[in-house]
């Protein structure tokens, strides 16, 4: 079975930011896995080219649209690069191949009856490159979609009859319902889709900078519209209407996109692809929105990370483990410096560095560095059990995509690893003569180690490398298939000595502050360093903060202290935050349960009386008491204080 995985196509008006990083690590460490689990695997990338959002941008930049195309286009080609991104083919939507393609595509729609030459009124946003009818705009005028101004049409256009896929559509989500991932942004769409289909304007007369119609249609009025031309690059990578040769990798496995394109991919593109009798993508996997420190990202704030900069200070595994340990995909996320630096202190150096360097120094003492696991069943029959239930249990995650959950799962292991360490005590044994015990002890943790980083090698492929270096086996499939499929241990290795993996990061290592300011922004800035020598912050300074609404679903007191009240605090995440808060003077359990608090929700855990507290409240106080802060009216449980 091939696995044929793509990202969606970046427009070229701008650099590559996280977010599209994000997309593009997701492919990249599923493409990563299905190789090295041996399946024949495509996995495409590229840039979106045309449309008149593009050719305004190089207007604007005083340059010839394909210069401009080109240079933006090399951007993210070369990051990706850079970044190792295992690509076998990056398309761009100017390559000759792919409007050969397209053209072909248009042909073989129109002489199917599903596209005829009307006239388009309506209103187009620009940057979303979107038709709106007037009855969807906002005040008459504003895209619904991203609140820009839109601009009235009124053309010839030829039209796509996707009125008449309506029903098709709707008994395809039915019959495949995990089409889309995850699938809670189902409904959306088929909600979408009930709400009734328009036809599709699928070309423009009023620019130049698209596909030109195919030659049989004698028409050079019109470009083609650029979603359109988009979409096909799926195809037309393969070679549609041009050499086919690689067509039999279609359909695709799955394309990744971000919710903003989902419509475009679960509506669109499939009732194209009826149309010109493919089979559709198996599935659509929507990831959610990244903000930073809570805020939207853009060039006009300034506050847009760059990917570049982050992989070079925190490392390039470590931020594809960040991105996407940290938010359930398919849900917003946020980028914080602090979040990620708790990530690699507490699950990368603390779970699974320590880990390997532990046994790194104990193959060292106990048996020169040579691992044998022969006795590891006859001591740790227990561990192996719990082993193997946890990597059974991966594969589910990975088919829903939900990267998060299989990576929390996986580190099940570096629990199981690090408890055996603690409850078998090697050094004890050896003291005691029972070499053989001790040395099991350390054959089982390396092989959990070997394990755990073969079903880690998608996510952090340049890591796992290592630790296969050190353990001394490879990344290939040959052992994927030994120790995961057919569950066996290594036999006799050999250790070698590697530096420690994940050193501690203590502050954060790129300026919080805006990278790239616009000049507008920069007298602002220049204000506010000012101010700051009289003691007042930036804005950035305060949105470092994470302050969040939460609701008290129990409270109670804590025996032996006058102060201390024991809280659980739902804040919308997976499950409530423990907070210990000093306000037992003040408040009764029961007054508190059911209420909602404001809280700060991105402080470090800290132990009070033994307690963890993952939280604070924020509360006044004076010499009449203190009270609480809380949301004059109540609002949705974790919504952001701002
Ligand atoms: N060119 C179209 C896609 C055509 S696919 C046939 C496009 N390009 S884009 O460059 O604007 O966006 C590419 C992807 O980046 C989209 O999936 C979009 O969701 C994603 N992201 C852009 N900003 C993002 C964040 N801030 N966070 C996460 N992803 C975001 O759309």
């Amino acid at each position: 079975m091939s696995n044929y995985i793509t990202t969606p196509i970046y427009y070229v008006n701008g650099e590559a930011h996280i977010g599209h990083a994000y997309t593009t690590f997701i492919a990249d460490a599923i493409a990563r896995h299905s190789r090295l689990i041996g399946e024949e695997t495509y996995f495409l990338t590229g840039t979106d080219e045309h449309g008149q959002k593009i050719e305004e941008s190089a207007a604007k930049n005083s340059k010839p649209t394909q210069e401009f195309a080109d240079e933006i286009s090399a951007t993210f080609k070369n990051l990706w690069d850079e970044f190792n991104i295992s690509y076998d083919q990056f398309i761009r939507t100017t390559d000759e191949h792919h409007k050969r393609g397209v053209q072909k595509a248009f042909e073989v729609m129109y002489a199917k009856g599903d596209i005829y030459k009307g006239h388009y009124e309506g209103n187009y946003c620009v940057s979303c490159e979107t038709f709106f009818p007037k009855t969807q705009l906002i005040d008459d005028e504003f895209c619904p979609d991203c609140g820009r101004s839109t601009s009235t049409v009124k053309e010839e256009s030829y039209f796509f009859k996707l009125s008449e896929y309506e029903d098709r559509l709707l008994a395809y989500y039915e019959a495949h319902p995990d089409f889309i991932l995850p699938k809670s942004r189902r409904n959306e769409v088929i909600n979408f889709v009930k709400g009734g289909l328009h036809d599709l304007s699928v070309t423009r007369t009023s620019f130049t900078w698209g596909v030109k119609l195919p030659k049989s249609l004698n028409d050079d009025k019109h470009v083609m519209y650029v979603w359109l031309d988009a979409l096909l690059n799926y195809i037309t990578a393969l070679g549609y209407g041009d050499d086919e040769a690689k067509m039999d990798l279609w359909p695709a496995n799955i394309h990744f996109v971000g919710k903003d394109i989902l419509r475009f991919h679960a509506i669109y593109w499939p009732a194209f692809l009826m149309s010109l009798d493919l089979p559709l993508p198996k599935h659509i996997g929507a990831h959610g929105w990244w903000t930073r420190d809570g805020e939207k990202m853009s060039k006009s704030k300034g506050n847009v990370i760059h990917p570049k900069d982050v992989a070079e200070a925190y490392g390039l595994d470590n931020l594809r483990y960040f991105m996407m340990r940290e938010v359930p995909f398919g849900q917003d996320g946020d980028f914080s410096q602090r979040a990620f630096i708790d990530r690699i202190n507490s699950d990368l150096s603390n779970d699974l560095g320590n880990l390997l360097n532990r046994i790194i120094g104990m193959s060292g003492k106990y048996s020169e560095y040579i691992i044998d696991s022969k006795d590891v069943e006859k001591y740790h029959s227990k561990e192996l059990q719990q082993m193997k239930s946890v990597l059974d249990s991966l594969d589910k995650y990975l088919d829903e995509i939900q990267m998060h959950r299989y990576l929390e799962e996986l580190w099940k292991l570096f629990s199981i690893g690090n408890r055996a360490i603690e409850e078998h005590a090697p050094w004890v044994k050896i003291k005691n003569g029972q070499k053989d015990q001790a040395l099991a002890t350390v054959a089982l943790i390396a092989n959990i180690l070997a394990k755990a980083s073969l079903r880690l090698h998608g996510v952090m492929p340049e890591t796992t490398k290592k630790i296969a270096t050190a353990l001394g086996f490879e990344m290939s499939s040959r052992y994927y298939k030994e120790l995961i499929l057919d569950d066996e241990l290594l036999n006799t290795f050999t250790i070698e000595k590697v530096p420690p993996l994940f050193p501690r990061v203590d502050e954060p290592l790129i300026a919080e502050a805006p990278k790239a300011m616009p000049k507008a922004d920069k007298q602002e800035s220049e204000n506010q360093e000012q101010k700051n020598e009289d003691n007042l912050i930036t804005i950035d300074k305060f949105f470092e903060t994470s302050l969040k609404i939460g609701l008290v679903v129990e409270a109670q007191e804590v025996a032996k202290s006058k102060k201390l009240l024991k809280l659980q605090v739902d804040v919308g995440e997976d499950k409530p935050r423990q907070v210990v808060a000093g306000i037992k003077e003040f408040y009764s359990p029961d007054e508190l349960v059911d209420t909602q608090v404001c809280v700060v929700a991105n402080l470090k855990p800290a132990k009070l009386m033994g307690m963890l507290s993952e939280g604070m409240l924020l509360a006044a106080k004076d010499s009449d008491g203190l009270s609480l802060i809380r949301p004059e009216k109540p609002k949705k449980i974790g919504t952001d204080i701002k």
